[in-house]
């Protein structure tokens, strides 16, 4: 059964240079089908006005406790604390972050955070100096042990003029945590690692062996997961989509390079993982040699072959290592470009050989590149399943899922 995000978000926006971007994630939550209500600081009022915020979520703007936004029968400020699933407050002043530490409420949106029941997540951006305050960290460190969750701001050139930390965070990264506070946390306390992309074997300085992987199965796999509350590595090749930001990123080259860092990660150390996705497209060959010169026409001749090398099976590595333990769950993508009873008896077999818990299986011209995606999912129990054509963040889901029942 799909689960059933809560879907209803008190947006307060505070009085820092970056209102203007809250636009953008006011817009981003609208458009992914959420309800928002939105809250002005009076200081906020002098950077962005109701108008365009109304025009953006199609209702009207709290912003004063004496005359109420909508007809409500009821006190405003207490209604929308009741209705929020989430309180998200981006950007966040230095101000703002102080008088909800104190308990204060002379403000709509101050008595809305404290008169609701609802988690709170705080975006801030402000001067870096104003950031690193002691009383900015206090107030930040005594939020986080009463329940409240932050967006890091991020570091780089800041309005005022100074370079640090106090970038507002990017909406789409606030979004995944919006999520991730709405969502059935069926994925807490896991921590799942996952390969995306694909894998390039160089030939000269200048040319390389690749393949068609966008990375765009990984990565949806790594924001639901994270969105579902687990804690997300992602060891991504070279991907032509942006990798997801509130997640640990390992960037490798390679077949070897990645073969190396999954092999430290999977089982050396205290931060093992309890699953490995390995959805990358690992080249299967590499060129015998690589040429440390770029490979030239000889007075009009090419090069006639390059000799290859079979790569380093990296699933089969992991299920080999793993041995008996059955941990972690180790769960492999296989794509095809046959018929699906070949794709089938594939999978089958590849679970066998390469000793995993389960296989999901695509055909190559549905897969790459494309924000859709069919798959086969099959699992050491016999069981198999078909998803058929839809979103990649929709069979990232069915293969979490997967994963949550064996
Ligand atoms: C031009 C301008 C830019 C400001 N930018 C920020 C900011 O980015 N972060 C911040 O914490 N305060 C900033 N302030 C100060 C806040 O607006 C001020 O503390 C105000 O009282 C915040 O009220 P509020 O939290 O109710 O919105 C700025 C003030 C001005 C005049």
């Amino acid at each position: 059964m799909e689960k059933i995000e809560k879907r209803r978000v008190v947006l307060g926006i505070t009085g820092s240079v970056a209102a203007y971007k809250s636009i953008d994630l006011a817009r981003l939550l609208v458009a992914r089908g959420y309800e928002v209500r939105v809250v002005l600081s009076d200081s906020a009022q002098k950077f962005i006005t109701s108008a365009l915020i109304e025009a953006t979520v199609g209702r009207g703007v709290v912003t004063d406790f004496w005359s109420p936004a909508e007809d409500s029968e009821g006190i405003e400020h207490i209604d929308v604390a009741d209705w929020a699933d989430v309180i998200v407050i981006s950007p966040a002043t230095a101000d703002v972050i102080a008088k909800i530490n104190l308990g204060m409420a002379d403000t709509p949106l101050l008595a809305i955070c404290l008169a609701s029941r609802a988690p709170i997540l705080i975006a801030p951006a402000m001067n870096v100096n104003m950031l690193e305050h002691p009383a900015t960290q206090k107030h930040i460190k005594e939020l986080e042990e009463k329940g409240v969750s932050f967006v890091d701001p991020a570091e780089g050139v800041l309005a005022c003029g100074w370079t640090g930390a106090g970038r507002l965070a990017d909406s789409k990264e606030i979004f995944y945590h919006i999520r991730r506070k709405l969502s059935v946390p069926d994925l807490k306390d896991k921590h799942i690692l996952i390969t995306t992309g694909p894998t390039r074997e160089s030939i000269d300085p200048v040319r390389f062996i690749s393949n068609r992987s966008s990375g765009k199965m990984g990565v949806e796999l790594a924001r639901e997961a994270f969105c579902r509350g687990a804690k997300v590595t992602l060891v991504h090749g070279p991907c032509t989509v942006d990798v997801p930001y509130p997640i640990e990123c390992v960037p490798v080259i390679t077949a070897e390079d990645m073969h190396q860092k999954l092999m430290e990660r999977v089982f050396e150390g205290d931060n093992k993982p309890d699953c490995v996705i390995m959805a990358a497209a690992v080249a299967d060959f590499k060129p015998k040699q690589e040429s440390s010169q770029k490979l030239k026409k000889i007075d009009g001749t090419v090069p006639k072959s390059i000799d290859l090398l079979e790569n380093v099976d990296i699933l089969a590595s992991l299920g080999a290592k793993r041995g008996k333990s059955l941990s972690p769950i180790l769960v492999g993508f296989a794509v095809e470009t046959g018929d699906l009873d070949e794709l089938l008896a594939e999978l089958r077999r590849k679970l066998e050989t390469k000793k995993t818990d389960i296989m999901v299986g695509n055909f190559a011209s549905e897969a790459f590149e494309l924000d859709t995606n069919r798959v086969w999912i099959v699992d050491r129990n016999g069981k198999t399943g078909e998803v058929t054509t839809t979103f990649k963040s929709r069979i990232a889901n069915k293969v979490l899922d997967s994963i949550i029942k064996l």
